[in-house]
């Protein structure tokens, strides 16, 4: 013991120590989390951990500092940003838009060269957010500054630190003074979770995750902020006292070692063709990113090279922004229709002018519901903003008011139902107006029997919606149970339709009555419950009866289901047409399925609690197939590799997900492997398909 040390000093050195050890795992559990996709511990254990942070220092104060992941939203709200200058100009990109303005950029790079010098690049996503300067003191985040004007911007240190993505303290030995650069974005599925709840709530949706980013950031209050879904990529530095990197590579290597989050589809490119290769790549990417991005960006990487290139106002030489097809237009409003979907719910959709935007002609946006007409204040003849990003249908964004012309006119919501006329119904508290004709309507009937039939769920080949029109409108179908006592004679007097069609369409028919249950399930068309819910309910109950048995209570129990799906189901069963429609198929028309095989004596079947991940491409089926081959087993089918997966399925090309599932020594079967182990636990043949899904 050293002399003068009390046991209170070791005491308090004990704990101080604790606190640090728990603040340094909690720190990497949250890089883990936010930067690398690969959580370690489950969400209950996470927040345990944190909570045993939480409770040691409020019972000592004196021992918080100021990075500590529980000061993260600690400021209360300002009145006002203060300006920051920055120590070196943030600048911008040139632009081009085609492989040949990029082979003149390499050639004007290549005239202000040497003869020896060679050319390498780096090429990255253009994230589409706000460009964020990051001052780190001795690894301590001390503040966070827009752009600004490029010389001047605005301290928004509070609420970049409300950013679960950005490090409060950088691992390992960063110089003394570090500024980084970067983009913070709102991710995709952030941007439509924000907008559904503010539809919801009758206020106004963010236009594009672009400016969900950047009014994020414009809060006074860091708590707002801190709600907001928000991330960062960063790309660059500033000033960075006394390092000095050779190369964009190394900073992005470094940058991952200090944990501070950098795009994971970064890559070096050795000559041009690699480049125009990676600009192709990305855009064939673009829809399944998660995040906007509205170009690649191409860099020189060398930085010896960069400093000869230079940079002309206020844009470098040695870089340029590859720009992609805009996500956003204006298109003119040629009409409103009211159209209705399988449960009645009456959707208004906006008939626009044809106009291309994010890769695709659009002449069709949703308007959500009539309070979303009401809140755009829309009017026929109007110029509106379209916005379609990442394979989501497109959307009517604003209106342009300054371009209305003066006979523009309003929009009436129809009182009855367009297609059978009954009375449309606004339930209180929703913001959903419905058709009340129920099954008597054409077009819910049509909607019903388009889902019955659909690919995931009773997989009807050949009963496509034209068909389905035709049996509606000729009065032969009204219910999916009707389906299956067409006769030869009544299908072969259908338009377009012969002896062969109809003897095909009677074998399929006959065919699906051969399911499973969740495809069952699904089927029937409950409202919120999709294929993951149906394959979670047949899993839990198993058989119809037992299904229809099910109170609120017990369906709240199901995985991944609340007090509104559970509401759902149960009034859906409540309806008697309804559970007449669900025994009369599984009773009297005979659609049957086996349980799940090899299911223990307790029922669970055999994956039950595995989650499993596909990756690359299937030859021998779809990827949704394969999917729920391995439901059916009980398995868990999840999109991204982390410690809590089970099981890597990696077929040919398969990438990213196949390296983590090797870095973390998970297990990891060929297709072939996967296909016999189907084999041997479901004893059925795989027929060939071509995968109509991989990635
Ligand atoms: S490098 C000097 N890399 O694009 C070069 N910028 O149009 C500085 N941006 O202001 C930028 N993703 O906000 C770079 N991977 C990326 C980027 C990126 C988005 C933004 C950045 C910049 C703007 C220029």
């Amino acid at each position: 013991m050293a002399a003068g040390r009390t046991p209170e000093h070791q005491d308090a050195e004990a704990l101080s120590r604790q606190v640090a050890e728990l603040r340094e795992s909690v720190n990497a559990h949250l890089h883990r989390y936010h930067v690398l996709d690969e959580p370690e511990l489950s969400d209950d254990a996470f927040d345990e951990l944190f909570d045993r942070l939480v409770a040691l220092e409020e019972a000592h104060p004196e021992l918080v500092t100021p990075d500590s992941p529980t000061q993260r939203v600690g400021a209360a709200p300002a009145s006002q940003f203060t300006e920051v200058r920055h120590a070196t100009p943030m600048l911008s990109l040139d632009k081009c838009a085609s492989v040949n303005e990029l082979s003149a950029w390499q050639e004007r790079c290549r005239r202000l060269l040497d003869d020896g010098d060679e050319l390498r690049y780096f090429c990255e996503p253009k994230i589409d957010g706000v460009a964020v300067s990051l001052l780190y003191h001795d690894g301590l985040l001390v503040r966070g500054a827009t752009r600004g004007n490029g010389e001047t911007g605005e301290d928004i240190t509070a609420n970049v630190r409300t950013i679960g993505a950005i490090p409060l303290q950088l691992a390992g030995s960063p110089p003394p003074t570090l500024e980084v650069r970067g983009e913070v974005y709102m991710p995709i599925a952030g941007f439509l979770a924000f907008n559904e709840r503010a539809r919801r709530a009758g206020e106004r949706p963010i236009v594009n995750p672009r400016n969900g980013a950047a009014g994020s950031l414009r809060q006074l209050d860091p708590k707002i902020t801190a709600a907001r879904p928000l991330s960062m990529f960063c790309y660059s530095i500033g000033d960075a006292a006394g390092w000095q990197p050779l190369s964009h590579s190394e900073v992005m290597q470094q940058f991952q070692i200090w944990r501070l989050p950098v795009n994971p589809r970064g890559k070096p490119c050795a000559d041009l063709d690699a480049c125009r290769c990676y600009v192709d790549d990305l855009l064939s990417k673009r829809d399944d990113l998660g995040y906007a991005i509205d170009g690649a960006v191409v860099k020189v990487d060398d930085f010896a090279l960069r400093d000869k290139l230079g940079q002309v106002t206020r844009k470098p030489r040695w870089a340029i922004a590859y720009k992609y097809p805009a996500e956003e237009a204006s298109t003119v409003l040629r009409d409103v229709d009211f159209q209705v979907g399988r449960t009645g719910a009456i959707t208004p959709v906006a008939k626009l002018e044809p106009i291309f935007v994010g890769g695709v002609t659009v002449s069709n946006a949703t308007l959500h519901n009539m309070d979303e007409v009401a809140r755009l204040d829309l009017r026929i003849g109007d110029t509106v903003l379209i916005h379609r990003a990442g394979d989501v249908i497109p959307q009517v964004m604003k209106v342009l008011e300054a371009e209305r012309p003066p006979d523009a006119s309003a929009v009436q919501m129809p009182t009855q139902c367009p297609i059978c006329a009954a009375p449309i119904v606004r339930p209180q508290g929703e913001v959903v107006a419905r058709c009340s004709g129920g099954l008597q309507c054409g077009a819910q009937q049509r909607e019903r029997l388009r889902h019955f039939a659909s690919r995931l769920a009773l997989n009807i080949e050949g009963l496509g919606d034209k068909l389905v029109d035709q049996l509606v409108s000729q009065n032969l179908v009204a219910a999916p149970s009707d389906l299956y006592a067409l006769t030869k004679e009544q299908i072969e007097g259908l338009e377009r339709m012969g002896a062969k069609s109809a003897e095909n369409l009677l074998a399929a028919l006959e065919g699906s009555k051969q399911t499973t249950f969740a495809r069952f399930i699904y089927a029937l068309g409950i409202r919120e419950v999709g294929e993951t819910t149906a394959a979670a309910l047949a899993a839990r109950y198993r058989t119809l009866d037992a299904l229809l048995a099910a109170d609120v209570e017990s369906l709240q129990l199901v995985e991944d289901v609340g007090p509104i799906v559970a509401a759902r189901v149960n009034d859906f069963f409540a309806d008697d047409a309804n559970r007449q429609l669900a025994k009369a198929l599984h009773e009297d028309i005979g659609v049957t399925w086996e349980l799940p095989e090899g299911a223990d004596d307790a029922g669970a079947p055999p994956l039950a609690g595995q989650t499993w991940v596909l990756t690359g491409t299937l030859s021998a089926m779809p990827r949704n197939d394969a999917k729920e081959r391995l439901q059916r087993l009980g398995a868990k089918v999840a999109g991204s590799v982390s410690k809590n997966t089970t099981q890597v399925v990696a077929g040919p090309g398969a990438g990213s997900k196949l390296e983590r599932a090797q870095t973390l020594s998970l297990p990891i079967m060929t297709e072939d492997e996967f296909v016999a182990f189907l084999h041997d636990h479901l004893h059925e043949r795989l027929n060939e398909h071509p995968d109509e899904n991989s990635r």
